[in-house]
């Protein structure tokens, strides 16, 4: 069994209109940010999420740990169904599951010491208190490298460089010792020069504490490095999965193959033909009709604009949505 399903998810956000636009137009539109998504990921395993900004990757992590509400679709946790939890039901969900934002600042309250922010879980959820928690914080912060512990405990977020205060978001997401992670990009505001080492911290803690990622990255040589399967994300819609090897060796969706053509190869011997991208990603309030690619697809014939490309299995555990791939 996966410890994740999901099973046709949407999320439609209602568009802001005026008095005026809405009492002209009688109708509502709505952002499509992410429209029918299937996939699994096994426990122990590093699900990656990736593709260009916009495409419905943060929406798709906020609605896995339930921080927004589905429009459509279901989402299944160690087997059971989550996707209406409230209440009590959702708060014991928290506990298990975490999530890192993209920006360790602003996911971190300024006003509280370093100590009482990783803290702070464990009072919410009546775990630890006083010594006891003090005691379980200060082991958390020498495992994320923050050491000495007790320097970091008192010390408060603006005294910290980026990356330190990356490192302490991973310790608050993982001091309820959680099953289930999604990262949101979490090293992509940090300094180039640190995160590597974040990533290799993340890893370490992965195999340590027996979690499973699900990995959000815009940046495919960070999805390579970090991932066992990867889904491929285009307006809102999954347009390949499969097994990262499968991915990077034989990828078959022409926007994968756009997105890892601007890859750095660094085996001089290995050349990729640069396939460079047509103009912008469409809105997701008009998606383009058939295939969203279509505008910017090298290879879009008629039946594209015409007809939505299903997601196939082409093989064994690749999932492939374009017209041109059988
Ligand atoms: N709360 C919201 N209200 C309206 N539109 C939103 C909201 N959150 C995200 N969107 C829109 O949904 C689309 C997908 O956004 P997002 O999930 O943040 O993509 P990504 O993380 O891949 O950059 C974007 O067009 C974005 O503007
Ligand atoms: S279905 Fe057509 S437009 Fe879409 S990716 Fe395949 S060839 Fe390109
Ligand atoms: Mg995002």
């Amino acid at each position: 069994m996966p410890l994740l399903k999901v099973i046709d998810l949407k999320k439609y956000f209602p568009v802001q209109q005026s008095f005026l636009e809405r009492l002209l137009s009688r109708k509502l539109d709505y952002v499509k940010a992410v429209d029918g998504i299937s996939f699994e990921a096994e426990k122990g395993e590093v699900f990656s999420i990736a593709g260009e900004s916009g495409c419905g990757k943060t929406t798709t992590g906020r609605l896995i740990v339930r921080l927004i509400d589905p429009t459509e679709g279901k989402i299944f946790f160690n087997g059971a169904d989550i996707t209406c939890l409230s209440g009590e039901e959702l708060r014991k969900l928290r506990k298990r599951m975490q999530i890192i934002f993209q920006n360790p600042y602003a996911s971190l309250n300024p006003r509280m010491k370093i100590g009482e922010n990783v803290g702070h879980p464990l009072e919410i959820h009546g775990i630890a208190y006083g010594r006891e928690k003090e005691k379980l914080v200060m082991e958390m912060l020498e495992k994320v490298g923050l050491q000495p512990a007790s320097k970091f405990y008192n010390a408060y977020p603006h005294e910290l460089s980026g990356g330190q205060r990356q490192r302490v978001a991973v310790a608050r997401a993982m001091i309820l010792k959680p099953d289930f992670i999604v990262a949101d990009e979490p090293i992509s505001m940090i300094d180039v020069s640190l995160r590597a080492r974040i990533l290799e911290l993340m890893i370490q803690l992965k195999e340590e504490l027996n979690l499973t990622y699900l990995f959000i990255t815009h940046d495919l040589a960070v999805a390579k490095y970090i991932s066992d399967k990867i889904a491929i994300m285009y307006l809102g819609k999954i347009v390949e999965m499969g097994e990262k090897e499968v991915i990077f060796s034989d990828p078959k969706h022409p926007y994968t193959n756009a997105l890892l053509s601007a890859v750095p190869v660094p085996d001089p011997n290995v050349k990729r033909k640069r396939v460079m991208l047509k103009g912008e990603v469409p809105s997701p309030i008009n998606p383009p009709t058939g295939c969203r690619f279509h505008t910017r697809c090298p290879l879009a014939t008629d039946i594209c604009r015409r007809e939505e490309p299903k997601l196939v299995e082409i093989d064994d555990n690749h999932f492939v949505a374009c017209h041109m791939i059988k």
